[in-house]
């Protein structure tokens, strides 16, 4: 593994240490820095399942770029169409083109809340997008989010995303240098809170823009949208005239190539979707019903700047239409939520077995093991508490057996198209060992 005979230091920790100089925490967001709790890390390769890194150590690949791997690494089917588009050029950035057509025309047929589209290039753009929309259409300031749920990183909605136990119920910010103005706008209740809801509505119903939520936030683990709660929040919004904002970045296309307003059957007002949509490639979209969209119709009497240099860029429309084509084609939800099904059931074996105090949460292709915990989340309240050195002990130990994921204990495992029993097989063998040693 050590490269270098001059030095102990391993390829990877060399250019951790290189990176350490000229980019701030030696990796692109404080997220991806945590990968070096573990150990530090570069990678350089990706297909299939398998991360290798500058000093060919392979990993199963758990984390999949934070989710929006669908298909697996490096899938062909999209990459040749994103080569084949560059070959046409990246950027025209003038006019319309025939992709954009064609994706817009499948985000349209597959999205019930959606009768429009504007393209851009991350999750963050589009919940921005969305909010000023509804701001538009409204008028008015406020919005209503969820703790636990996160949008994005800008100053709308980057509040209460994890807020210390002190802190809620508040409109917590989650970075330094926020506009308090945004802060103060953007009301915070617990999810699966219907109460809470009704009564944000009774106090603030004529000054509220929008409401946005994760269908199934998935920012903390997984927590499941329970009883009526989502068929509530689209009657009090459609009562008052407030549109309803799914962020569908995770669960779009990575749960049902419907969303999760088809399998939910609640349709929202504006939808953004991202990470999936492209298997990878930088590709997200804003989406909803035609009159709030049509407030970003381009032309200056109709207000609404919806912007952007890369959106709609052709590699990223390419790939999204093979990937929205192949998960429809190639059953790709069926496979990975059986799969996920039996990593679930066999990490509740083995908790059970070793008599750890845990549990697994998940939905479809996600799930994750959150130490310390017992019973169904319904809020970011029930996640606090978890074991947060155990979690880390247990992502050593499998990092040191093979696989990868975040060692963040709020995150998640992702699967993908190219996960099977035989990665299956190989997780469950070695987590048993790892829970052993905990
Ligand atoms: C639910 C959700 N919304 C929005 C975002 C922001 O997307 P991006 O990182 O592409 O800006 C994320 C990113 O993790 C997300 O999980």
């Amino acid at each position: 593994m050590n490269s270098d005979p001059t030095t102990d230091a391993t390829r990877s920790e060399r250019i951790v240490e290189r990176a350490r100089e000229v980019i701030p925490g030696g990796a692109q967001t404080g997220l991806r820095a945590q990968a070096y709790d573990t150990g530090d890390v570069a990678f350089e390769r990706a297909k299939g399942t398998t991360l290798t890194t500058v000093d060919d150590e392979e990993y199963t690949d758990y984390h999949l770029g934070f989710g929006p791997i669908i298909l697996g690494h490096a899938y062909d089917r999209v990459d040749d169409a994103a080569r084949s588009a560059i070959g046409d050029g990246v950027l025209y950035g003038a006019g319309t083109t025939p992709l954009e057509v064609e994706v817009a025309e499948r985000l349209t047929s597959l999205l019930p809340g959606v009768e429009q589209v504007n393209f851009c290039n991350s999750g963050s753009e589009a919940t921005y997008h969305a909010i000023r929309l509804a701001r538009a259409y409204t008028g008015n300031e406020k919005i209503l989010k969820f703790e636990g749920c996160y949008h994005g990183w800008h100053d709308y909605v980057d509040v209460s995303v994890y807020p210390p136990e002190d802190e809620l119920g508040g409109g917590y910010p989650e970075s330094e240098g926020m506009l308090p103005s945004a802060v103060e706008n953007t009301l915070v209740v617990p999810f699966n809170d219907r109460e809470a809801v009704e009564e944000v509505f009774r106090e603030h119903g004529d000054d509220l823009a929008a409401v946005i939520l994760e269908p199934v936030p998935h920012s903390v683990g997984c927590i499941l949208p329970r009883g009526e709660f989502l068929e509530t929040l689209r009657e009090v919004t459609r009562e008052a005239d407030v549109p309803l904002v799914f962020d569908e970045v995770i669960t779009g296309f990575r749960h049902s190539p419907h969303g999760a307003q088809g399998e939910f059957g609640v349709t929202p007002d504006l939808t953004c979707v991202a990470k999936a949509l492209g298997n990878g490639y930088p590709v997200a979209a804003v989406g909803g019903r035609e009159d709030l969209l049509a407030q970003a119709g381009g032309d200056n009497e109709s207000g609404v700047v919806i912007s952007g240099t890369y959106s709609g860029n052709l590699p990223g429309l390419a790939a999204a239409r093979e990937t929205l084509d192949a998960i429809v084609e190639e059953d790709v939800q069926r496979h990975v939520t059986d799969l996920g099904d039996e990593y679930r059931a066999g990490l509740r074996d083995l908790l059970s077995d070793r008599d750890i105090e845990g549990r697994v949460v998940g939905h479809r292709s996600i799930f994750s093991v959150q130490f310390g915990v017992t019973g169904e989340p319904e809020n970011y309240e029930d996640v606090l508490g978890l074991d947060e050195g155990r979690f880390r002990e247990f992502a050593v130990g499998m990092r040191e057996r093979g696989h990868f994921f975040t060692p963040n204990p709020y995150k998640r495992h992702h699967l993908s198209l190219a996960h099977g029993e035989a990665e299956l097989a190989d997780y469950l063998a070695d987590a048993d060992d790892v829970f052993g040693n905990l």
